[in-house]
């Protein structure tokens, strides 16, 4: 049976003893599930695997569904994306690649964002390109009481794009711009499963708090942004090839450090798992 072996950091946990290539028992696929809500982060490391392999291991974690951008979904198993990262020297990178280097979570763009994100390492550079994750529950515990109650109830906007993100966003055709309005959130979200409070910010999509004058409001995401900054809430994943990772994006943010080197292809499958509405 597998067994979930909690890493000594703000979350995290790896996943030992899972034959891959097994399908997966309802037992163990709940045991993968529930780790997840627990440490935020499950590590299952392995060998490479086909679109249809990852696809299938996904569904230990709930329902798999297509990413908005078209383009770089996998033909064949249309919710298994292909994430190039490859850092080129032409400039022709993928741009999400920029974006991902600030701190973020998956897809909050949408009324109903992605629960959690699985990434499988199918090619990984030689060094460096690792991916760091934020601890939003222990982030929102470490705020001043003052601060909690002054984010208690608030809502705030999110979109595609904020001026308040580094770097734009990879453009969308006609179609995804129409199915991406801005929605709003609330700013501190209790986990569904756990039932554990979390601050849910997203410095990449995050326009503004509802109520409050624009400059209110900067000051306000850039005090909270601050603290999820620290590093006591950190844990950085030094890939392995054929590595799963999945992170849940309702309690966590992550960014990948683009330090590798040029030309070294970085590869990865992609999975969004559909979530609930954050409340
Ligand atoms: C993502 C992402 C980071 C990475 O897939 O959402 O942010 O390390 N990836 O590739
Ligand atoms: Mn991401």
């Amino acid at each position: 049976m597998a067994q979930v072996i909690p890493l000594n950091a703000p979350l995290g946990a790896r996943i030992e003893g899972l034959d891959r290539s097994q399908t997966l028992t309802p037992a163990v696929a709940s045991l993968l599930d529930q780790a997840l809500a627990d440490h935020l982060l499950v590590v299952i490391p392995g060998s490479p695997m086909t679109p249809e392999q990852t696809r299938e291991l996904s569904l230990a974690f709930g329902e798999p569904r297509p990413q908005l951008l078209r383009r770089k979904r996998a033909n064949d198993v249309p919710e298994v994306s292909l994430m190039v990262s490859t850092l080129m020297d032409d400039g022709t990178t993928y741009k999400t690649v920029y974006r991902a280097e600030d701190w973020h979570t998956d897809d909050s763009y949408f009324e109903v964002p992605a629960k959690a994100t699985l990434l499988h390492s199918i090619a990984i550079p030689s060094r460096g390109g690792s991916t760091w994750f934020c601890n939003m529950h222990s982030v929102y515990d470490a705020l001043p009481e003052a601060t909690k109650r002054r984010i208690d109830g608030k809502r705030a906007v999110h979109g595609y794009d904020t001026p308040r993100a580094r770097n734009r966003p990879a453009p969308r055709t006609a179609q995804e711009i129409a199915e991406t309005p801005d929605v709003e959130h609330p700013l501190v979200r209790t986990h569904p499963i756990t039932g554990r409070k979390g601050l849910y910010l997203n410095p990449n999509r995050l326009d503004r708090i509802v109520g409050l004058p624009r400059e209110e409001s900067d000051a306000l995401l850039d005090e909270l942004t601050e603290e999820a900054r620290k590093p006591k809430h950190h844990h950085g994943h030094v890939w392995a090839l054929g590595d799963v990772v999945v992170w849940d994006n309702r309690a966590t943010m992550h960014r990948v450090v683009n330090d590798y080197p040029h030309g070294e292809p970085r590869i990865m499958h992609r999975v969004l798992l559909k979530g609930e509405r954050p409340a």
